[in-house]
């Protein structure tokens, strides 16, 4: 009976005495073994109680080493818990990951650079644009057929509200606010409700050029583009290909020859070499008009390309939509780049 007392009182915060207590109460050679085997001797009047006293003995040792044995565990837990708010001091640090530019972003700061050489400087412009910016000051007034050239996405009509189809918005703007002369160039992004495939997408970024002062000619025009595509691809083969835009008269289209050395080339330029990347043109005296510009006065050329047409072929990019994906195994191949 003083050794039932002795169990339900024993108090530990140590496995070790805890592991002593065990021993003595319950270990083979332990006090209870003892008691059982003292059974046989005890009276059988005195048997009942004897029994009682021991059993009661034995499921208390056995609840208070189960017990104590739980509480130790649960403070070992939160020890290795509040470990882990440091965490472990002594481990190598997780490697930092570092990210990369995006193709478009590196392929527009080139162009930035090579038109900054030349005296270009940067403009940029809303991406919610109004009819006015978009369509009606670049000559392109309200039911002209060739605001059809361009499937804009409209946020609201009458006044009408709209992504920008293009950045010769953005000149817009630019010539509204400075006066001849004007060299600048508005990278920026685009958008036209066109299906996506593989050449094409929805979205898209352009960096269009605008040069306006006395006696600006087309050989002008030509030469800054035969510069540029020098710069940016090492060579400079290039085609302009009449053609129609309502803001330039005359309007040609930019064709680079880049050859067809791999596969991609093939895809990118459908088997023929040539790309196109943009257009360009003399910016009509309307438009100049509409910007409080004198046609008598002054002339210009204009030019727009596609930013993703170029880093497709530098980069060899056979699809536009990798673009927009934001897949890391793509972006990753850029980090040599920065
Ligand atoms: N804005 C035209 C387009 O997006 C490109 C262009 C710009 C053409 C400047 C001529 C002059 O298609």
């Amino acid at each position: 009976k003083e050794y039932i007392g002795e169990a339900q009182a024993f108090s530990t915060q140590n496995t070790a005495e805890l592991e002593t207590f065990r021993i003595k109460f319950l270990g083979s050679k332990g006090l209870l073994k003892e008691l059982f085997a003292e059974f046989k001797n005890v009276p059988n009047d005195q048997k009942k109680e004897f029994g009682q006293v021991i059993n009661l003995l034995k499921t208390s040792a056995e609840e208070k080493v189960k017990s104590i044995q739980e509480a130790l565990e649960s403070k070992e837990e939160s020890k290795e818990e509040s470990k882990g708010f440091y965490g472990d001091l002594t481990r190598s640090p997780e490697p930092v990951i570092i990210g990369s530019r995006h193709p478009i972003s590196l392929v527009k700061n080139q162009i930035i650079d090579i038109f900054s050489t030349i005296g270009f400087n940067v403009s940029e412009g809303p991406e919610i644009e109004d009819d006015w910016h978009n369509f009606t000051a670049l000559n392109l007034p309200e039911y002209h057929p060739a605001r059809d050239m361009q499937d804009t996405f409209f946020i609201q009509t009458n006044p009408d509200i709209l992504l920008r189809t293009h950045t010769s918005s953005v000149q817009v703007r630019y010539m509204e606010n400075n006066k001849p002369p004007i060299r600048t160039i508005s990278p920026g992004r685009v958008f036209r409700n066109e299906a996506v495939s593989s050449r094409s997408h929805c979205i898209f970024h352009q960096v269009e050029g605008l040069y306006i002062d006395k006696d600006v000619s087309f050989a002008d025009l030509k030469q800054t583009l035969l510069y540029f595509t020098k710069e940016m691809f090492g060579k400079s083969k290039i085609r302009l290909r009449p053609s129609y835009f309502p803001f330039t008269e005359p309007s040609a289209e930019i064709d680079i020859y880049w050859g067809l050395k791999t596969e991609t080339d093939y895809r990118i330029t459908k088997g023929t070499g040539w790309l196109e990347i943009g257009g360009c043109g003399m910016v009509d005296p309307n438009v100049l008009k509409n910007c409080n510009i004198s046609p008598e006065e002054y002339t210009g050329f204009a030019f727009g390309m596609g930013i993703e047409r170029i880093a497709m072929l530098l980069y060899q990019i056979g699809d536009i939509r990798m673009f927009y994906e934001n897949d890391v195994r793509f972006l990753e191949q850029f980090k040599s780049s920065i």
